[in-house]
């Protein structure tokens, strides 16, 4: 299981957003999907049970991180979302200094947080391809703790609202990206910032020029190296708003369907970063076989009974002899 963190300490900029409509599509290439919430707003968790996509898992996230937990218990299916519950603010980030009893040791509420959520995340391992965990607009304790246990991080940022200082903040500050994989954990990759809502208007091509000269190498870049945006969109709105799809939008509306067409080339350069690119060919390969069975059984079905055969021939034949004789 491969584990990305959506986070950064803004509000707004599309988090949610970025993490639902990845974790959809993934799923919809056949990866085992997880979708963590840790933000109290359960937004990802309105967003992705709303039309029924993704199934909760029997326990809530305040539950995993301090109740024991054992896998028979959580119900696993192909997309599942580790619901908020509302309560973890006050359960790890306020009280994270308050002792309790751990395993018969005394221990801060944060440090048993964090034990419980590495061993979440390693229980449900053999049964994920995918963990999207979206964060709060903050850079807090529990997104530490998402950090210091992720694979990857990405951070989508709003081009006119980012300052310099805010983005060095959020890579070097003290509880920054690349402060916790100097310190903790190795092997977190930084993806990069991906500026989200673009437009091509003067004042975001100014700050995409001024923020590039000094963090231009800290940008979710494509394989030609150009940076990737997401532009502003109503059908991405809308997507989110009734909690579908994008792709689902994008069947119907001729505007979602250029969106998508974008979008989906951002999600699988962030598929491809994470080195998830050829367990999705050997899923639509292993499809695609499922399908030339379902054919060849069919044809079979068809040879064993002759009858059914014979009659779907005459009416082959009546229907080109009724074409033929239309021509004459
Ligand atoms: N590219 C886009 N184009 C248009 N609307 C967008 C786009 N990305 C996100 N939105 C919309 O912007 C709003 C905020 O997005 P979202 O909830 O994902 O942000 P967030 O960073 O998770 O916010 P919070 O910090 O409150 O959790 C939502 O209504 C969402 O539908
Ligand atoms: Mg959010």
């Amino acid at each position: 299981m491969k584990t990305l963190v959506v986070s950064i300490n803004k509000g707004g900029v599309g988090k949610t957003t970025l993490a639902s409509q990845l974790g959809r599509y993934a799923n919809q290439l056949g990866l085992r999907t997880l979708l963590i919430d840790l933000d109290d707003q359960g937004n990802l968790t309105r967003s992705l049970e709303r039309k029924g996509c993704a199934t909760r898992l029997k326990r809530t996230v305040t539950e995993i991180l301090f109740e024991p937990v054992s896998d028979g218990d959580l119900g696993h299916t192909q997309f599942s979302i580790l619901a908020a519950d509302g309560g973890l603010t006050k359960a790890v980030v306020e009280t994270s200094q308050i002792k309790a009893t751990h395993h018969g040791v005394e221990r801060e509420r944060a440090t048993i947080a964090h034990q419980n959520f590495a061993e979440f995340l390693k229980l449900v391992s053999p049964h994920y391809d995918l963990c999207l965990i979206d964060g709060p607009p903050a850079l807090d304790i529990r997104v530490m703790m998402a950090l210091a246990l992720g694979d990857f991080a990405i951070c989508p940022i709003q081009l006119a609202q980012e300052s310099i200082e805010g983005m060095s903040y959020t890579l070097n500050g003290p509880r920054g990206i690349l402060r916790i994989k100097g310190t903790v954990n190795n092997k977190l990759e930084f993806l990069g910032f991906l500026p989200n809502m673009v437009e091509s208007t003067a004042r975001q091509k100014e700050a995409l020029m001024e923020l590039g000269e000094k963090l231009g190498h800290h940008f979710l870049r494509d394989d030609e190296g150009r940076v990737v945006l997401i532009p502003l969109r109503q059908s991405i709105r809308d997507a989110q708003g009734q909690g579908v799809a994008l792709a689902k939008l994008a069947k119907t509306n001729t505007q979602a369907r250029d969106t998508w067409g974008k979008v989906r080339r951002i999600f699988d350069q962030v598929l491809d970063r994470m080195d998830l690119r050829s367990q999705i060919d050997a899923i639509s390969e292993h499809r695609q076989e499922l399908i030339r069975a379902e054919k060849t059984q069919q044809r079979l079905a068809r040879i064993c009974e002759p009858d059914l055969g014979l009659k779907d021939d005459l009416a082959v034949m009546d229907e080109a002899v009724s074409e033929e004789l239309s021509h004459v």
